[in-house]
């Protein structure tokens, strides 16, 4: 027998700054806290087919992947084919900035193409809250970056796809920029603290290929967009 260790890179960059930084960003998406503008067709679907996701989590107990966390994901999300999936008005000075450290990705990565970024959003846990296990589709990759980050709080864990119950906790902190393969099923744990824990969340896909925007209905909108599964 041969086996070919084959190995899928996250990659991590500490931003620059960080503290100005984090300030900017927390007052970017202020304005998005809530959810009175979701979009609640697409937010009930979404939290129809999780209601019916087992999780095998020894942190979290229900069996949803919850999606009670504060989020804009599911904001301004038209489901009309044309006006599918906006991004957040914050989200082009956010990523002026952050330009710089997806050029260092590109270069280093040695994935030498054009990336567009399909959908961008904020996403808040308090106490009890958590994100369970999901991923970001099956094509391009995902990019997270650690806004706030209490004490103690575990960053995104990602599963071994060859032995379901194993977790891989990477030593990610505030202030870090992380790109990962939009497929490689991952997890927010619960909130143990009683300070936010925020992420800025965001996919890319290489140009040419096909995205969200391309989506001819909502259903497909939603699968191009996100999905779970167990
Ligand atoms: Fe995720």
């Amino acid at each position: 027998m041969k086996v070919y260790d084959v190995q899928q890179p996250i990659f991590k960059y500490s931003i620059e700054n960080w503290g100005e930084f984090k300030t900017k960003i927390l007052e970017m998406i202020e304005p998005y806290r809530g959810k009175e503008n979701i979009d609640t067709e697409v937010y009930r679907k979404m939290k129809l087919m999780q209601h019916t996701i087992p999780q095998n989590d020894d942190r979290i107990r229900k069996s949803y992947c919850g999606t009670d966390f504060d989020t804009d994901f599911f904001s301004n999300k038209k489901t009309s084919n044309s006006k599918i999936n906006p991004l957040p008005l914050y989200a082009k000075p956010l990523l002026d900035d952050l330009r710089k450290y997806l050029n260092q990705w590109k270069k280093e990565s040695t994935i030498d193409a054009e990336y567009h970024v399909t959908d961008l959003w904020f996403e808040t846990c308090m106490r009890t809250q958590y994100h369970g296990l999901h991923d970001h589709g099956g094509k391009g990759v995902s990019c997270v970056l650690y806004v706030e980050m209490p004490d103690g709080a575990i960053p995104t864990q990602f599963r071994d796809e060859w032995d379901v119950d194993k977790w891989y906790t990477p030593d990610f902190k505030e202030g870090d920029l992380v790109i990962f393969p939009a497929w490689w099923k991952h997890r927010g744990g619960i909130n143990d603290s009683d300070e936010r824990r925020t992420i800025i969340g965001f996919n890319m896909h290489r140009r040419g290929l096909r995205t969200s925007k391309d989506a001819t209905n909502e259903s497909e909108f939603y699968y191009t967009s996100m999905t779970c599964h167990s």
